[in-house]
């Protein structure tokens, strides 16, 4: 007779002792990442046993957790080193780990139902709200990352203002506006990802130019809009930024929530990293007129130093998201006793219907550490910015290439006789030495035209030698690079 299989171990204490296996290794790899190069390219040999074809046959897990071991965990992004400043990576933590890994255990579905998970989420959105700055009863929800967040935020704007029947109409009928968003050409790139998606088109992206403190020109701003309205296109939102992604800039909320209610239009603030100064005291006022936004979208795996992914969306107004997403097709209406009392609590508040228990690792988060704590490193990482900032500001072979107004540092390495042109050549590639020597990761933009190297700090196992170190690192480098010309 052919007996019936399932995944479930077939010796669960050999699963028992890999598993305890991998939680130790995990906690000394943890424990000793200072020890290891910020970054290594994934060699060969590793590169080659992760291009096989598809495994038919199985192995013992054992076997399988060599592989990773030797192959995988060598060889990441580098975001948990102390000397990782690149993009804007946040690092991880023991507790979040181990909250994956429950999560993933239960693996509840938190599309809604009569269940504790749900629970766990709709207590999280509330604890962020309140911790940010914004209305006890605004809704939102957890998804994968600033990105997602922002969509959802802009599409919510998009069908309260676009002034007809969206949902119903779509974009495609004649009478259709082109429909027009504000925010300053420091946007994240996210914003050009929504409006194509959207079927807006990017073209309906209005970039305003910003000023020497890289944030929006409110004045400009407001004379894009007469212009488009004169036009007979239909503006929709305003943007603000907490937190540019270049120099981490923090816009005028208060004269883009004046400008938002003088046109009729929808306020969303991507707050992607920016937005969690607010557990600061110390910086909390930077970002204290968050809270006038109709929506706001941040991450916890940025400044909140969580594993990814996830990130939160809130809305001011309880009911605009469920007006967006809410859908109720009959296999998902919910009953008044049973599991599906409020089946799609979340699902109606995203375009996720399956979703996991990513809540888990933030509740766990901020019950062990306190958002104090959390408080307390954010403003760590603002006093690094501004002890980088002496640094560069203290070194004649350095040049600040914008204020630091948070957490991010913008420089170069200077000599003076050399162009600009040849300057950036040279920063480009002290960039480049500094990653390979994996001493540190800072990344790169472009300011004004000139390369900057861009140290973004959302790392709360830095400490201020590892900034000496990199003040050290770009002058040594910059003045080899310099010689061999
Ligand atoms: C200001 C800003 N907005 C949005 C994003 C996108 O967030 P995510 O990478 O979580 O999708 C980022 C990412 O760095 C960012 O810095």
């Amino acid at each position: 007779m052919k007996t019936e299989e399932t995944l479930d171990p077939d010796d669960w204490n050999e699963a028992r002792r890999v598993g305890h296996l991998m939680i130790d290794d995990m906690l000394d790899y943890l424990k000793t990442v200072r020890e290891r190069p910020a970054w290594r390219s994934v060699p060969g040999e590793a590169r080659a046993t992760l291009n096989e074809a598809a495994p038919q046959d199985g192995a013992p897990l054992a076997d399988v957790y060599e592989t990773f071991k030797t192959n995988i965990l060598p060889y990441p992004t580098g975001n948990l080193h102390p000397g990782f400043f690149g993009w804007v990576m946040g690092n991880g933590t023991v507790t979040g780990m181990f909250a994956d890994m429950l999560a993933s255990g239960m693996n509840p579905h938190v599309g809604g139902y009569d269940q504790a998970a749900m629970l766990v989420e709709r207590q999280v959105v509330s604890w962020l709200s309140e911790l940010i700055g914004f209305p006890k009863d605004a809704t939102g929800l957890l998804v994968s990352g600033g990105t997602m967040a922002n969509l959802n935020g802009l599409a919510v704007g998009r069908n309260e203002k676009a002034g007809f029947d969206i949902r119903e109409m779509g974009l495609q009928h004649n009478d259709a506006p082109r429909l027009r968003v504000y925010g300053s050409a420091q946007t994240h790139n996210w914003i050009l990802k929504a409006c194509e998606l959207m079927g807006l088109g990017r073209e309906a992206f209005r970039a305003v130019p910003v000023d020497d403190a890289y944030q929006i020109d409110i004045a400009a701003c407001r004379a894009l809009i007469e212009a488009d309205i004169n036009n007979g296109d239909k503006p929709f939102c305003v943007l603000g930024t907490a937190g540019t992604v270049n120099t981490a800039a923090i816009d005028d909320f208060t004269a883009l929530r004046a400008l938002a209610d003088e046109f009729d239009l929808w306020f969303h603030i991507d707050g992607a990293f920016g937005s969690l100064a607010a557990l600061s005291p110390g910086s909390r006022a930077l970002v204290g007129a968050q809270s006038l936004a109709d929506s706001i979208a941040f991450d916890l795996h940025k400044w909140g130093y969580m594993p990814y992914d996830v990130g939160c969306v809130l809305v001011r107004e309880p009911e605009a998201q469920e007006a967006t997403f809410a859908q109720t097709p009959s296999y998902l209406t919910s009953t008044t006793r049973g599991i599906s009392v409020e089946t799609t609590y979340f699902a109606d508040k995203g375009i996720q219907l399956s979703r996991s228990f990513r809540a888990l690792k933030v509740w766990m988060s901020l019950k062990e550490q306190g958002a104090e704590k959390l408080g307390r490193l954010i403003q760590q990482n603002i006093d690094q910015a501004k002890y980088l900032e002496g640094l560069v500001r203290d070194h004649s072979e350095l040049e600040l290439l914008a204020p630091v107004s948070l957490n991010i540092v913008c420089f170069r390495y200077r000599e003076a006789i050399m162009s600009d042109d040849d300057l950036n050549a040279l920063n480009s590639e002290i960039l480049l030495r500094i990653q390979e020597s994996g001493s540190a990761v800072p990344s790169n933009t472009i300011l004004d035209n000139k390369f900057a190297l861009r140290v973004c700090i959302t790392n709360h196992r830095s400490r201020l030698e590892d900034f000496d170190q990199l003040a050290a690192d770009v002058v040594r480098h910059g003045r080899d690079v310099f010689g061999e010309g």
